[in-house]
């Protein structure tokens, strides 16, 4: 109820987002996957709900239920995710990726379930498509938002990872301190510099990162 009285500074704006991990067949019973619960996306689709957003979320496998009042494309592979997303960014003004997109997915993948038979299988790799890097390069972008997880150097890396995909906000945090908790610690970067954030619940956080985007988005909000 709280959330109703508060101000609404993404009133209007259409967000489409990406949550979760993706999946990645090996055979019909395996693949390969992230470690993410989804947890800091969901958070950040119920912040952009209550600034007013009407949101999209594009969900890789979660144990979450879906937000109220937000519309949600399950999904399972990368390339699944870049195409729910691709169809949905002409109707988006911000798009926010959180997932933890899968790098790479599995070329000979088998429809039946492997059997042992002695030797072990070879998993062949190709790369998945860079979900955000396309959407930032469309020539209609909306507003692109990016999340880092790194294990070491994050600053370094983050600002690399923000020069790359050309996003003019990425949310940066270390990989190993936010995993499946409730509370995360995130610098925010963008073209006016580094911005820490202090340790909170990822609830608060999302509801930093809206403010913080809202400014970017629209400037003459104070
Ligand atoms: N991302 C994406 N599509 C991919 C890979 C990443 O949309 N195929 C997005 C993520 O959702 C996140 C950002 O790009 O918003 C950074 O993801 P990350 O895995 O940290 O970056 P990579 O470019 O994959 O670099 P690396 O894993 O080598 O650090
Ligand atoms: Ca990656």
């Amino acid at each position: 109820l709280e959330s109703f009285f508060r101000p609404k500074p993404l009133a209007g704006k259409r967000v489409l987002m990406t949550a979760g991990p993706t999946f990645e067949p090996i055979d019909a019973v395996r693949g390969i996957t992230n470690t993410s619960s989804g947890k800091m996306g969901y958070a950040l689709a119920r912040a952009c709900r209550d600034a007013g957003a009407r949101v999209t979320l594009v969900s890789g496998p979660t144990a979450l239920s879906c937000p109220f009042d937000v519309r949600r494309i399950d999904v399972q592979s990368a390339q699944q995710m870049h195409q729910a997303v691709l169809a949905e960014t002409a109707s988006a003004d911000i798009f926010i990726g959180v997932a933890a997109v899968a790098d790479y997915h599995v070329v000979n993948r088998s429809e039946k379930k492997l059997k042992k038979n002695g030797s072990a299988p070879v998993i062949e790799l190709a790369e998945n498509p860079d979900i955000l890097a396309t959407v930032a390069s469309l020539p209609a972008a909306p507003f692109c938002v990016g999340f880092a997880a790194e294990s070491e150097n994050l600053i370094d890396y983050a600002d690399a990872k923000r020069r790359r995909k050309k996003v003019p906000l990425l949310v940066a945090n270390l990989a190993r301190e936010a995993m499946g908790t409730d509370d995360n610690t995130v610098t925010l970067l963008d073209d006016a510099g580094i911005h820490p954030l202090p340790a909170m619940l990822k609830d608060d956080v999302a509801r930093a990162i809206v403010d913080h985007l809202a400014r970017l988005v629209d400037p003459t909000i104070s």
